[in-house]
């Protein structure tokens, strides 16, 4: 079996599997010269033999045990019929969704069309992969793109998602609803492609305020590996609740996923301690000693791959890889996890 099945699969070994979050983009010098040929963001998720490249670039040039599909998670809300645009340096914008008027102008009718190519990117990078490497596809949870659906855009206070959960619980509930469905066809779409494992990306959990935490986060990430499940009983399952803290033993137990991504901000004697052990954690190295490099970053490689001998295990970062971060530095980093 591949390695990284191993890991999700329970099994502990001698050396961890690695594939890093956000490994494909900007600061590869080949992506960057692929980007330049596509119209815009999303124009290159959609381009099959452009998207399956830029999927296989830091597979090709650092031997990663996961090759993570090239896609992006707001392209859910781009399918469902919302407008979403990349601004260069400005990161995500959506027109924002604050009423019922702004829900009912969403439709899953035409999403599995609209996510037909990123299917067959997935079976164009299934097919070139040798056969030690995984295919990990994945999604946005519920919560973390609805965040983006409700304010717009990234990196704010989640003020008006904060006071939708409060104060118009319904309304909520239907736009999570509606993501749960539109997440799990999206995820088994995967599957049926050619996908050998799924991450589900929570970035924003931490925003959650803790009475609703199980509200937002860990029961509609449940409903969704449950609706995969249903139809693909074996299919491994990595959530990542960034920022979970205290609730990452809860989210572990009732979600049912397979491996839990834990973040750099939490320990991994607590993460360890909190999740089961026949649960795999995934991490956690700050993503800035791998901008950094040098001998930080290869003494807490070590230390994180030493901490988690005996228990599955698959190494990543505590979140995704920064833009100026140079490649030689992600080179080192897996020759030190595989001791090379
Ligand atoms: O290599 C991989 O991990 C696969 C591809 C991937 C992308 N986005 C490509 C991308 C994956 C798994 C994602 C997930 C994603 N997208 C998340 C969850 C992970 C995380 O980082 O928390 C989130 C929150 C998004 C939403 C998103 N997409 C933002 C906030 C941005 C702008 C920030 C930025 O880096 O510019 C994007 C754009 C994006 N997604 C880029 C890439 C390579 C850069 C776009 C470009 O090339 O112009």
């Amino acid at each position: 079996m591949k390695p990284l099945l191993q890991a999700l699969n329970g099994q502990t070994l001698e050396r961890p599997p690695i594939w890093l979050m956000r490994q494909a983009g900007r600061y590869l010098p080949e992506y960057r010269e692929l980007r330049a040929k596509a119209k815009d963001f999303i124009a290159l998720c959609m381009d099959p033999e452009l998207a399956t490249e830029v999927t296989l670039q830091p597979v090709r040039r650092f031997g990663m045990d996961g090759a993570i599909l090239f896609a992006d998670i707001l392209l859910i809300p781009h399918a469902l019929g919302q407008t979403v645009a990349f601004e260069a340096g400005e990161g995500p914008r959506l027109e924002p969704i604050r009423d019922a008027a702004g829900l009912a102008k969403l439709s899953d009718a035409k999403a599995a069309q609209t996510l037909a190519p990123v299917m067959e990117t997935v079976k164009r990078v299934r097919a070139a992969l040798s056969p030690e490497t995984t295919l990990i596809g994945f999604a946005g949870a519920p919560w973390t793109v609805a965040t983006y659906m409700i304010e717009g855009r990234g990196k704010t206070e989640y003020e008006n998602c904060r006071s939708m959960m409060w104060t118009e619980p319904k309304l909520f509930r239907t736009l999570i609803d509606m993501l749960v469905r539109a997440t799990a066809d999206y995820l088994i779409a995967q599957v049926d492609a050619g996908a050998e494992a799924l991450q589900i990306f929570d970035s924003w959990a931490g925003a959650v305020p803790a009475p609703l935490f199980h509200l937002a986060v860990t029961e509609p990430t449940a409903r969704v590996v449950k609706a995969v499940r249903a139809r693909h009983p074996d299919i491994p399952i990595i959530g990542f609740p960034r920022g979970a803290g205290s609730h990452l033993g809860p989210y572990a137990e009732q979600t049912g996923v397979n491996a839990v991504g834990v973040d750099h901000f939490t320990a991994l004697a607590f993460a360890s301690h909190a999740v089961p052990k026949t649960v795999a954690l995934q991490g956690n190295l700050d993503p800035i000693l791998l901008l950094e490099g040098g001998d930080a970053m290869e003494r807490d490689a070590r230390r994180i791959v030493g901490a988690m001998q005996g228990r599955p295990f698959i190494f990543n970062l505590g979140h995704g890889v920064m833009q100026p971060t140079p490649p030689e530095h992600v080179a080192r980093l897996v020759d030190i996890v595989k001791d090379r």
